[in-house]
Order: C-alpha cells, then structure tokens, then sequence
C-alpha cells in the first residue's frame, strides 16, 4: 500500500496496534475450541470456522480464538470455552448457528447465553 497521507499512516498504526494486542495476549475475551477427536467428530471444527467468521465479520479485535485438545466432556462435544479475567464459562452441545449467537451475545453484549453454558467458573 502506497502512503499518501497522514490518515494512511495513522490507519497502519492502528492496524499494526491491533495486531500486537493479540500477540500480547491482552485481548479482553479468550475463545477457545476443543479439538479432541470426539469434539471434531461432533463438529467441532464447523464451529471454530463459524466463530472465526463472526468474529471477523463483526470486526472484533479484542477477541482471541484459539483451540485446546480434549476436555474431557465427550458427550457435550462440541464445547468452547469464552474466558474473560477470572472467568470461564464453558458452553457445550454448539452448532455453528449458536456459536455465531455466543459471538453475538457474550462477545459483543456481555450477555452470557444460559440455556448453553456446561460449566462456569470464577
Ligand atoms: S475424547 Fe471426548 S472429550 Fe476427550
């Protein structure tokens, strides 16, 4: 991209800003996939993608999404963790139409979504 103004320099600050925060580990929500072999069996990776998607497409950058193994829940499968500071809420049984909703919901209101979360801790 070729510099022409002070607005293009100010636009690639904040682009590269953006980045760091994330690399630095301080984004304010940690998303995270389970991705043992029951979780992807049960969709799991459908369910990363849709986030990912959401994420994206709502422009969110101070959300981090990552993926772990096995948690040990096969029957909740597939199963994200949403961690913000102390707190952990772990929501099972998605489809990537709730997850776009947790996005929605939890992300972007604040709103834990209830009738999906397995487990909370604080
Ligand atoms: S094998 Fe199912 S949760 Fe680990």
């Amino acid at each position: 991209m070729k510099i022409t103004s002070i607005e293009d320099l100010k636009r690639i600050k904040e682009e590269a800003q953006k980045r760091a925060f994330l690399r630095e580990g301080k984004a304010e929500y940690k998303v995270t996939v389970h991705m043992g072999t029951c979780g992807i069996a049960a969709g799991a990776r459908q369910v990363m993608a849709a986030i990912l998607d959401e994420v994206a497409k709502r422009n969110l950058t101070n959300v981090l999404v990552t993926q772990a193994g096995c948690i040990g829940l096969c029957d909740r499968e597939p199963i994200v963790s949403v961690e913000k500071g102390t707190e952990r809420v772990l929501y099972g049984d998605l489809t990537p139409e709730k997850a776009r909703q947790i996005v929605a919901s939890h992300l972007v209101n604040g709103q834990i979504v209830g009738e999906w979360v397995v487990h909370t801790e604080r």
